[in-house]
């Protein structure tokens, strides 16, 4: 009860800051922990921002690259447009997007991708933390192929199922992969920044992430589920089942 009052509290105390700074969201406040403690983005950068409604992140991104750098947003909701960047809406695993988002882009690489990517909230947590790990792949796939080498991404994750064997598939992209968790998201939940740097494409597998994760994944279930025509095996095996005291 205490721990929930705290927590809300905190919460109410990053929103109050984030309306006096003049920023859209308290999440703007998570890009500039992320940025004090990483230092990914550098004054004349291009960068990707998916999943940027309302657009805080977008406000954060613009001040860091300043005049001469470029920011490009992408979301399934419009956002108010943010001074010096590109808002596209729509949805990143859409080719046809993608398609736009790439002509909006307009340089050959881009140097920094932020994701604050998170789905619809269904009320089911292992529904919601495994759809969110799968989007996390989709913008992977997406992006890799256009993060400039040396460039950096770094994108939310709820923890849980799956997120070690996702990690373990983007490590190999990069030169440094690690968790980092800002204080303004501290009492969200299980909520957590993967801060990816140094994109080393030549290095990297070039199988997708995606369709590797659902394989992790099957595999990490014991494999993918038995055909329907196929009979199972008879085993040799007797389950004895230990006698429990019923007082
Ligand atoms: C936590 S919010 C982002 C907050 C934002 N970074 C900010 O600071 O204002 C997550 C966003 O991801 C977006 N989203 C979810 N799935 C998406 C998809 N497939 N394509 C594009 N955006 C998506 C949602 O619409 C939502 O606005």
């Amino acid at each position: 009860m205490v721990d929930r009052w705290v927590q809300d509290h905190q919460r109410d105390a990053w929103r109050k800051q984030a309306k006096s700074s003049g920023y859209r969201a308290r999440s703007a406040f998570k890009l500039k922990q992320i940025q004090d403690r990483h230092k990914l983005v550098k004054s004349g950068d291009s960068i990707l921002d998916v999943g940027c409604h309302p657009g805080g992140w977008t406000q954060v991104a613009v001040e860091l690259v300043g005049d001469s750098g470029k920011v490009v947003g992408i979301d399934l909701q419009p956002c108010i447009p943010v001074d010096g960047a590109d808002l596209i809406v729509g949805d990143i695993t859409d080719p046809l997007i993608q398609e736009a988002v790439l002509n909006v882009i307009d340089t050959e690489v881009i140097d920094v991708v932020i994701s604050d990517i998170s789905p619809n909230i269904t009320g089911k947590w292992d529904i919601d933390q495994a759809v969110s790990l799968m989007l996390v792949a989709d913008v992977f796939d997406f992006a890799l192929p256009i993060l400039k080498y040396g460039g950096h991404f770094v994108t939310k994750l709820f923890q849980g199922a799956g997120v070690e064997e996702l990690i373990e598939l983007v490590r190999p992209h990069f030169q440094t992969v690690k968790r980092f968790s800002p204080m303004a998201s501290r009492n969200s939940s299980s909520e957590v920044y993967l801060v990816c740097k140094f994109h080393t494409p030549k290095r990297g597998p070039d199988w997708e992430i995606r369709p590797a994760f659902e394989h992790a994944l099957e595999n990490r279930q014991g494999g993918p589920e038995p055909l329907e025509d196929v009979k199972p095996a008879k085993s040799s095996f007797t389950i004895i089942r230990k006698e429990t005291s019923k007082d």
